[in-house]
């Protein structure tokens, strides 16, 4: 981490996050288990299928392209991090890898009859250049399908987490400026920026994912350890908020949720779906 004190932007903030492979290791082996739910959502949301072409933006470790595959179409993830693309080469060896910025494109106008894009759209400084590179890749009809997580508005482990660092946390520890990270959930915000992106007959669907956990801090843990945005503001915390958080999110859970020894703590997921005009 750098000394608290230097400037940090959004960009640069997700960028070291991410490239860090326990960061990725720790999103790919417990934070994930709910976006792997949203997978097929995915899939199915663009219709891959045999000798389908699809490019996966954000792929991360590598699961949706995985679900591609199993769907029989022709998947290539680019994504920005080295430490994710290793874990996504080795897991999916049937697709191609690109190491590439979502926001800027090196592929030929209309190459692609689909993209998707499970969880990346928080995490980019632009999410509408996403959009229009996006579109510039498909070909006309291609859809484009992407996931966010609900924001704390209903029942869900990022509103337990992002609570209790606001009622707890340091109030010297803050993220650099940047998109929210439940956004382009809100279909106010998503369907004009993909209309004025090149896209029509935008949906949404919502996908209940969930953790199944044995400890009730579980989610604090997860945030903390496999997410750039939760592990910026989680890890610098001084013992004492750090303890305070992890409390009221223990809390949070067995109010919501019953006193265990099993949780299922719900991180539902938004669906959008486009069709590039
Ligand atoms: C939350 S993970 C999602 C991984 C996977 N797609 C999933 O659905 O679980 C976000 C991924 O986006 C990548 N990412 C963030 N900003 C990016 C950018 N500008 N260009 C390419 N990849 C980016 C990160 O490296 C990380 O692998």
């Amino acid at each position: 981490m750098p000394d608290r004190q230097e400037p940090d932007t959004f960009a640069a903030l997700e960028k070291r996050e991410w490239a860090d492979a326990g960061v990725a290791q720790s999103y790919a082996r417990v934070f994930a288990e709910a976006a792997d739910m949203v997978v097929p959502h995915l899939v199915e949301a663009v219709g891959a299928r045999s000798g389908t072409k699809v490019l996966d933006l954000c792929c991360g470790h590598g699961n949706v392209t995985a679900g591609l595959v199993r769907a029989g179409a022709q998947a290539t993830g680019l994504d920005f991090s080295p430490a994710m693309l290793d874990m996504a080469r080795a897991a999916v060896p049937e697709a191609q890898f690109v190491e590439g910025d979502a926001m800027a494109l090196d592929f030929e106008e209309g190459s692609f009859d689909a993209v998707t894009i499970g969880f990346g759209m928080p995490h980019v400084p632009e999410p509408p250049k996403v959009m229009s590179e996006a579109r510039r890749v498909l070909r006309p009809g291609g859809r484009l399908a992407f996931s966010v997580w609900c924001g704390p508005e209903v029942d869900t482990a990022l509103g337990y987490v992002f609570g209790a660092i606001a009622q707890h946390g340091a109030a010297d520890i803050a993220l650099p400026a940047g998109p929210g990270a439940n956004d382009y959930a809100d279909p106010a915000l998503a369907f004009p920026a993909l209309k004025e992106a090149g896209f029509a007959d935008c949906s949404q669907s919502t996908v209940a994912s969930k953790w199944q956990v044995s400890d009730p801090g579980a989610p604090y843990d997860y945030f903390r350890d496999g997410t750039a945005r939760g592990g910026a503001l989680l890890r610098p915390q001084p013992s004492e908020c750090a303890t305070a958080i992890r409390a009221a999110v223990v809390a949070k859970v067995l109010e919501k949720h019953g006193r265990g020894p099993n949780w299922q703590v719900p991180i539902p997921a938004v669906v959008t779906i486009a069709v590039a005009v």
